[in-house]
Formats: structure tokens, C-alpha cells, sequence
């Protein structure tokens, strides 16, 4: 992904409903949090009571942009160069991970989300904003289109059901709402939003 364009045509996203909801989804979080997928980093200003910020970033050209926001955010933020299938993390190492908009892109979601549950502490919450799977014609069009998604937005899937992947995972979703992405077109505005917590080991 070209970390620049991402960061040019996010900033105008970033001052609508979407950056309120990405900040109350991280501002409450404490301890030690795990960020996968961080982009160029626009969630890092919203973390007013982390200890400490792990942000994830396997792209570099999303990565490079990073640095120019940790000047910005109230809490240190450590840049680390790993895919979330295969985090570079002891178990049990964070009280909550965030993933805003990735869990579509990740080559292989079940193992993205293995790792997420090996890291976090007992009850530790993975906090989401992810565009979904829809239902009825919105579906069948999401599966249509796909693979060009796939080819031309970094592998991003139109088509998961990425609430049930997460229950599946070993998380309790009762905190994960359904909801629509504020400013989106048809094919990426089912979403789902909140906090899942890990119930199993
Ligand atoms: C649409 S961007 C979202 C970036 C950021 N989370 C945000 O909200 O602005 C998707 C991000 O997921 C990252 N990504 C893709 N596959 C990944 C993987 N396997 N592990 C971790 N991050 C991944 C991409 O590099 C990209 O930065």
C-alpha cells in the first residue's frame, strides 16, 4: 500500500465519524496495548491512558509514516515489523490488542487471531472496527467482487465474517455490535464494532 496516499486521503476520514469512533474504541484502554496492522498510525494520538503502545506494521511504506505521529501521542509507542499471523510476542504479554480495519487483509485470519488470543492476558480485550461480510444481494456481490478487491486494496477481503472468526478464535463477542461504517459505500459498510474478550486458553 502506498503509505503516503493512505495517509493524504485518511486524514479528511480521520476528522469524521470514523476517527470518533477509532478514538472511543482506544482511549480507554490501559496497560500494555498491542496495535496490529497500526497503517501509518492514525489511532496512536487516541491512547490518553496506555502505558505502553506495541504498534504492528508489516508494510513499510505504511510503517515509514508512523514516526511522524509518535511526537503526538500520549503514550510510548514501540514500531515493531511483524505480520499478526506470527507476532514476535511472549504469551501473555498485553492487556488489550486493537485491530482497526486489518483482520480483512490478513492473509490467514485464524492464525492472526490464534496469535492475538496467545498474547493477551486472561481477559484481555481485542478492540475492533472491521468492515464485514453482508447479508442477502450486498453478499453475493461482495463475492463477486472479491478477487479485484483483493488485487487492488492490499488483499483486502469484501466477504469475512469476521465476528464469527473471532467467537471461533476463543472470544466472547457479547461487546461486539453490528454496525454500518460511517461514510462507506455498499460493499464495505457492514461492520462490526467494540470490545471481545479473551474467555479461553
Ligand atoms: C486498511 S489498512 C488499516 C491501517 C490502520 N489500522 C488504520 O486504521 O488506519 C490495513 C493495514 O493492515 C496491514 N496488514 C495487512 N496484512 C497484515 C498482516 N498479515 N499482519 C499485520 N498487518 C497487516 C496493512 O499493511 C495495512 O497497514
Amino acid at each position: 500500500m502506498n503509505g503516503r496516499l493512505y495517509d493524504l486521503l485518511g486524514r479528511f476520514e480521520e476528522r469524521s465519524e470514523i476517527g470518533r469512533r477509532r478514538r472511543s474504541l482506544v482511549a480507554r484502554l490501559e496497560g500494555d496495548v498491542l496495535e496490529i496492522g497500526a497503517g501509518t498510525g492514525f489511532s496512536l494520538k487516541h491512547y490518553l491512558k496506555a502505558s505502553r503502545v506495541v504498534a504492528v506494521e508489516p508494510d513499510r511504506s505504511m510503517a515509514a509514516r508512523i514516526p511522524g505521529k509518535i511526537a503526538g501521542a500520549p503514550a510510548p509507542v514501540e514500531v515493531v515489523d511483524a505480520e499478526a499471523e506470527s507476532l514476535p510476542f511472549p504469551n501473555e504479554s498485553f492487556d488489550a490488542a486493537v485491530s482497526v480495519f486489518v483482520l480483512c487483509s490478513v492473509t490467514d485470519q485464524a492464525q492472526a487471531l490464534a496469535e492475538i488470543h496467545r498474547v493477551l492476558r486472561p481477559c484481555g480485550t481485542l478492540n475492533l472496527l472491521e468492515h464485514v461480510r453482508g447479508h442477502g444481494r450486498v453478499a453475493a456481490w461482495q463475492d463477486r467482487l472479491n478477487p479485484l478487491q483483493r488485487r487492488f486494496f492490499g488483499n483486502c477481503h469484501l466477504n469475512r465474517d469476521t465476528k464469527a472468526a473471532v467467537a471461533r478464535a476463543g472470544f466472547d463477542v457479547g461487546e461486539v455490535e453490528e454496525t454500518r461504517i460511517p461514510g462507506s459505500y455498499a460493499l464495505v459498510r457492514d461492520g462490526i464494532y467494540g470490545r471481545a474478550t479473551r474467555i479461553s486458553s
